[in-house]
C-alpha cells in the first residue's frame, strides 16, 4: 500500500497537540500570557518542524515517544512567527488564519509570549523524564537547536532580512537570509530526530543535509506563495514581501528560476535518503510536498 502522507501528518499532529495541551496544564499565570501563548500555538500551524523531527527519528529507529522534544521545535517556531509579525518586524495582521498575536493581546504580551516560548523549548528539551534518551544525547540536541535558533542562525537571518528591505537584490545576501532564517531550524529539527535516535554518523550527516535542502526549498516556496498564493489558503497576507521590498528568491532570480531551484533542492534531498529503507518514506513524501504546497 502506498504511504499516505495526510494520514501520517494527522496522526503526528494529534500527538503534538495533545502534548501542547498537557504542557500548559496547569495554566500559566497571569492568564493573559497563557491565552496569548495558546492562541498562537493552537491556531493550526502545519507542524512541519516537529513532524520532521519525529519522521527522522522513525527513519532510524522504532517508535519511542519523542513527541515532547519534537514539540519544543514548534515552541521555537511559533515564537519566531509571533515576533516576525510584530510592527517592528514584518508588521503583519494575519497569521494561521487569525489576527496576529499582537493585534489581539498587544505588543508587550506578544513579545513576552515569544520570549516565554523560546525559553520553554529548552526547558522541555532538557527534561530527561520525557523519554528514554541519555542526558548526553539531549545535550547534543540542545546544542544543535540553540545554534540554529540563535545569533548564528535564525536570529541572524531575521536581522539581515530586515536590514535588506528595499535594497538591490543580490544572490549572496538572499542565500544567507534564507539559510539562516528558515533552513537552519528545519535542518536542526531533522538532525534532532536523528540524534535522538542515536544512529550512525553517516545517517546523521545525510539527514542533516536533507534538512538543509528542504529547508531552503521551503523558504523559496514561501516567497513564491507570497506572489502566487492566496491569503485564504496561506492564512497570512499575500503580497507582504512585495509591500516591504523584501529580498526574496523571486526578486533575485525570477519566479521560474526560483521554482527550478526549489525543485532541484527537493530532488537532491530525496537522493540524500538513498541509504535509508522504507522507514524514510515519510521524509521522502514531505520533501515532495514542500514544492506542491499551497499553504
Ligand atoms: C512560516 O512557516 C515561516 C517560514 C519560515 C516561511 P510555516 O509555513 O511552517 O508556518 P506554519 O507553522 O504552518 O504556520
Ligand atoms: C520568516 O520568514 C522566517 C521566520 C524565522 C519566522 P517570513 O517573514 O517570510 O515568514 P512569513 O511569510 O511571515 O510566514
Ligand atoms: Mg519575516
Ligand atoms: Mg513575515
Ligand atoms: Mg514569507
Amino acid at each position: 500500500m502506498r504511504f499516505d502522507l495526510k494520514l501520517y501528518v494527522n496522526e503526528k499532529r494529534k500527538l503534538i497537540e495533545d502534548f501542547i495541551n498537557h504542557y500548559f496544564n496547569p495554566a500559566i499565570n497571569p492568564s493573559i500570557l497563557h491565552d496569548s501563548v495558546l492562541y498562537s500555538l493552537t491556531a493550526g500551524g502545519k507542524r512541519l518542524r516537529p513532524i520532521l523531527c519525529i519522521a527522522a527519528y522513525e527513519a532510524c529507529r522504532g517508535k519511542e515517544n519523542i513527541v515532547p522534544y519534537a514539540t519544543a521545535l514548534e515552541f521555537i517556531h511559533t515564537y519566531s512567527l509571533i515576533h516576525d509579525d510584530l510592527p517592528a518586524m514584518d508588521n503583519d495582521d494575519l497569521r494561521r488564519g487569525k489576527p496576529t498575536n499582537h493585534k489581539v493581546f498587544g505588543e508587550a504580551i506578544a513579545i513576552l509570549a515569544g520570549d516565554g516560548l523560546l525559553t520553554e523549548a529548552f526547558s522541555a528539551l532538557s527534561n530527561t523524564s520525557y523519554a528514554n534518551v541519555s542526558p548526553k544525547t539531549l545535550l547534543k540536541v540542545i546544542s544543535e537547536v540553540s545554534n540554529a535558533a540563535g545569533l548564528r542562525g535564525m536570529v541572524a537571518g531575521q536581522a539581515l532580512d530586515l536590514i535588506s528591505e528595499g535594497k538591490e537584490p543580490d544572490r549572496e545576501t538572499v542565500e544567507f537570509i534564507h539559510f539562516q532564517k528558515t533552513a537552519a531550524l528545519i535542518r536542526a529539527s531533522v538532525k534532532a530526530g536523528a540524534l535522538l535516535a542515536e544512529t550512525t554518523e553517516e545517517r546523521v550527516s545525510c539527514l542533516e543535509k536533507y534538512g538543509e535542502s528542504i529547508g531552503l526549498a521551503f523558504q523559496i516556496v514561501d516567497d513564491i506563495l507570497d506572489i502566487e498564493g492566496t491569503t485564504e489558503e496561506m492564512g497570512k497576507p499575500k503580497g507582504s514581501d512585495l509591500e516591504r521590498g523584501k529580498m526574496t528568491y523571486p526578486r533575485v532570480f525570477g519566479i521560474e528560476e526560483s521554482r527550478k531551484k526549489a525543485k532541484e533542492l527537493v530532488e537532491r534531498a530525496i537522493e540524500l535518503l538513498s541509504i535509508f529503507d522504507e522507514k524514510a518514506e515519510p521524509l521522502r513524501e514531505i520533501a515532495r510536498y514542500i514544492i506542491k504546497r499551497t499553504s
